[in-house]
């Protein structure tokens, strides 16, 4: 099955839902390549790509709670954390086991549907606060709010 971004997961922010579009795309890359028990190089090469981009995404989702004084933010911050840790005790597990059944299940499970409900639940939480406060196209690196 695979797993695309569609408007119903909106988050009310243009930058952040467009990084979302992306993250999707490469998470379904994953489990693809995961699935279709696609070559060693392949398989650590969309591990990478995914990885890379959760960093940057995440980075910029922070700032963007950090610039408007987001109430939620170390909660939020922890979640982030907790995928952090569970992707890169994925790759680990990669590099030592290599492709079973388990891993495949675990990448849907840890990676693939814990973004989705992140998104619907805990990136959209947030998406309603800053709406509540016009901050919704509220743009990274800006002046704060005053
Ligand atoms: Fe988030």
């Amino acid at each position: 099955m695979s797993f695309v971004w569609t408007p119903a997961l909106s988050v009310g922010v243009d930058s952040i839902d467009a990084q979302h579009r992306e993250l999707f795309g490469r998470a379904n890359a994953l489990l693809l390549a995961v699935g279709g028990n696609r070559e060693e190089q392949e398989i650590l090469r969309t591990l990478a790509f995914l990885g890379n981009y959760v960093v940057g995404h995440f980075g910029d989702e922070e700032l963007l709670m950090r610039e408007t004084g987001y109430p939620g933010l170390a909660l939020h911050l922890s979640l982030h954390t907790q995928l952090d840790e569970q992707f890169s005790s994925l790759r680990t597990r990669y590099s030592r086991r290599g492709l079973d059944a388990r891993f495949a299940r675990d990448v849907r499970a840890k990676v693939c549907d814990w973004l989705v409900e992140h998104v619907q639940g805990t990136d959209r939480a947030r998406g309603e606060w800053l709406s509540a406060r016009g901050l919704s196209q509220h743009a990274l690196g800006a002046p704060s709010p005053p």
